[in-house]
Parts: structure tokens; sequence; C-alpha cells
């Protein structure tokens, strides 16, 4: 058993850890989350009060952090600014807490050699090609193309630089695209679902020809929770599911699973800077730690999101308007 520090639990991916690490082990689990627009304490509804625990706070507040990181045997750090669109209106929060709040955590496991496994994006390598026969490895050099990107590759070299000058125990995750429950309606797959019970017509980004390789959010947390285990210090791991899949067949996708014609969406303005396609080759995590996805269907995958969305109005309600008019500032 262990006591695990989860940074951003209140946000997409790491509330579903969160619910994920609490049914699949008996550690404890302390939230440090700011609460943004993109955290929802209601995510995390409902866990277990004698093994969880809401601190709310920020990642760069270092006297918090160390003093959180202390009392903690890991720390998994998945707080973040994480939206593209958003780091190009204003990069700032970016710079700072995605660059800034990653140093604060470093400093703090250093001081109290405490093990830290960090969460990224494949998005620090660029993008590929549509026929590029590549997939992203993790000995590929980084070559972000927004400051979202750009601000988590650098909180990944701040990561191996701690490891290599002063010896912290530290892995790093680079996953593909999630999708799954309580993903922000600002992301693409959430954005559509809730457009469509709205009877808005689902809005794709230029072309939509643009690839992006889907992972469900539990099949990415249990890589995290395995690298955790038994992951090598000092590696990065690629996460991945082979999900291939370009933008008009997911917006195409979702609008027949939801009884809806498939091509009964709009092309709107196209991302300044948008990254073609996304790819990644898990290899080392499958054949090092023995991972292996379970949601192996993405329809199935993505009809069980759909029933979620339909399900928890209440969830998503609050902030759809503002998510739509900062898109349609934008003619998106
Ligand atoms: P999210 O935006 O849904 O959640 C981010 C959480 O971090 C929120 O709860 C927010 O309140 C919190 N946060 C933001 N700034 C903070 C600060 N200064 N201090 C404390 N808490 C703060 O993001 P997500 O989609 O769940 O992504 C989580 C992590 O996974 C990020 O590091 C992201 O880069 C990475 N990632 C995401 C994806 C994806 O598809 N969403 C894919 C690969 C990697
Ligand atoms: P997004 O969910 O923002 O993730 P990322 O930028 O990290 O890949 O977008 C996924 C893809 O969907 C990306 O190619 C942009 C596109 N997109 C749309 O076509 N329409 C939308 O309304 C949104 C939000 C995204």
């Amino acid at each position: 058993m262990a006591h695990l520090l989860v940074t951003g639990g209140a946000g997409f991916i790491g509330s579903n850890f969160v619910h994920h690490a609490l049914e699949r082990t008996d550690h404890t689990v302390t939230v440090l989350d700011k609460l943004t627009y993109a955290g929802n304490p209601a995510s995390l509804a409902g866990l277990p009060a004698d093994r969880f625990e809401l601190a709310t706070g920020d990642i760069c507040d270092r006297g918090l952090v160390d003093a959180l990181v202390s009392r903690a045997d890991a720390v998994v750090h998945f707080a973040a600014e994480s939206h593209n669109d958003n780091s190009l209106n204003d990069p700032e929060p970016f710079v700072r807490t995605n660059l800034v709040g990653t140093f604060s955590l470093l400093e703090a496991v250093r001081a109290h050699d405490v093990r830290y496994h960090h969460i990224s994006t494949d998005e620090v390598y660029g993008d590929l090609e549509l026929d590029d026969p590549e997939r992203f490895t993790p000995e590929r050099p980084y070559n972000p193309s927004s400051p979202y990107s750009s601000s988590k590759a650098g909180s990944d070299l701040l990561v191996r630089a701690w490891v290599r000058s002063f010896g912290v125990r530290a892995t790093i995750s680079n996953c593909s695209n999630n999708y799954g429950p309580r993903q922000h309606v600002e992301k693409f797959i959430p954005r559509q679902i809730t457009n469509i019970i709205d009877g808005i017509r689902p809005k794709l980004y230029g072309t939509g020809l643009n690839v992006r390789d889907w992972i469900h959010v539990d099949d990415h947390n249990a890589a995290v929770l395995r690298i955790l285990e038994a992951g090598r210090i000092g590696q990065t791991y690629l996460i991945g599911a082979d999900g291939e899949l370009d933008n008009r067949t997911v917006i195409e996708k979702i609008l027949v699973a939801m009884g809806r014609d498939a091509g009964d969406y709009e092309h709107v303005n196209d991302r300044p800077g948008h990254d073609m396609r996304y790819a990644i080759d898990a290899t080392r995590l499958r054949a090092e730690l023995g991972w292996e996805p379970v949601y192996r269907d993405f329809d199935a995958g993505l009809t069980a999101t759909i029933d979620w969305y339909r399900a928890n109005e209440d969830w998503w309600r609050p902030q759809k308007a503002a998510v739509e008019a900062s898109c349609a500032a934008r003619g998106q």
C-alpha cells in the first residue's frame, strides 16, 4: 500500500485515474488541484473518505507542494493547462502551470526523495505526414508545434534533467489522444456529442483529414499504474492503442451512433498550426511491462461515452455555453 499525491486529479484523465487506482489497488490518494475551469470536484464524488482527500491549491505554490510531497510515497503529475486552442488564445497559463508547476514538483520530490511519474503527451514530437510509414518512438527528437505542446515538451526536459543531475526517481509517459467519461466539453469528442444533444451540427476544423491515435482513458491509466509499479527509473514510455482515425471519420461515427445522418456536420475555420497526424509505437510499454489495451473496440467505447454524456448533463451543462462562445469567436 502506498500514499499517492495525484496532481490535476479533478480533471479528465486525473479523476479517472483516481477512480481506477482506488478500485484496483489499496493505495490512498491525495489530489492536489487548483480547480481551474477544467477541474470539477463532482468528478471525485463518492470516493471512500478514508482513502481519499482533495487539497485545493496550485502546483506552483512551493510551500504547499513541499508539504504534500513530504507525506507521499509517489507523485503522479497530471495537472496541466491542456487545450491547444486555449494555448493559442493565451499562452501565459500554459508556461506558468506546465513549466513552473513541474519545476515546483521536481524540487519537492528531489528534497524528499519521492518517486515521481510525469504525465505527458505524444504532441511533444510534433506531427507526421498522413502517408509517413513511421510512428512516434521514444528516440524521436522533440518538435512541438503549439504553446501547449511546447510547454509540455519543456516540462518533460526538466524531468529528464532532474533525473540525470539530481538522481530524482522519475519516469515519463507520453500518451496519445484520450476519450471517455468526464472529459471537458471543449475537447473534440465531447464537444460533438453535446452539440448533437443540443441540436447543433458538429464542427470539423478545416478538411478534417487530421489523424489522432485514440485510446480509452482507462487503458491510459492502467498503463500509468503499471509504470508506477514496474517502470524503469529515467525511462520514457509511449502509451497508445493503435487507434488511428481521421477526425471526419470520428464525427461520422458519433453522428451515426446518435441516430443522425453521417454527413450532418459543418466545416469551420482550421486551427492555426494544426498538427496533421499523431501515431504511437508502444512497443516498449508492451514488451517491458506487459501492458495491453482492454478497450480495443473504438465504436463500443464511443457508444459508452455518448451514453455517459447523455446521463450526466448536470456535469457538463455549466461549461457548455462558455465553450461555444469562445469557439464562435474564432469562427469554430
Ligand atoms: P484537464 O484539462 O481535463 O485537467 C487538468 C486538471 O489540472 C484540472 O483539474 C485543473 O484544475 C488542474 N490544474 C490546472 N492548472 C493547475 C495548477 N496550476 N495547479 C493545480 N492544478 C491545476 O486535462 P487532461 O485532459 O485530464 O490532461 C491531464 C494530463 O494528461 C495533462 O498533463 C495532459 O498534458 C496529459 N495528456 C492529455 C491527453 C488528452 O487526450 N487529454 C493526452 C495525453 C496527455
Ligand atoms: P482536441 O480534442 O482539441 O485534441 P488535440 O488538439 O490535443 O489533438 O482535438 C482533436 C482533433 O479534433 C484535432 O485535430 C482538432 C479537431 N477538432 C475539430 O475538428 N473540431 C472541434 O470542435 C475540436 C474541439 C477539435
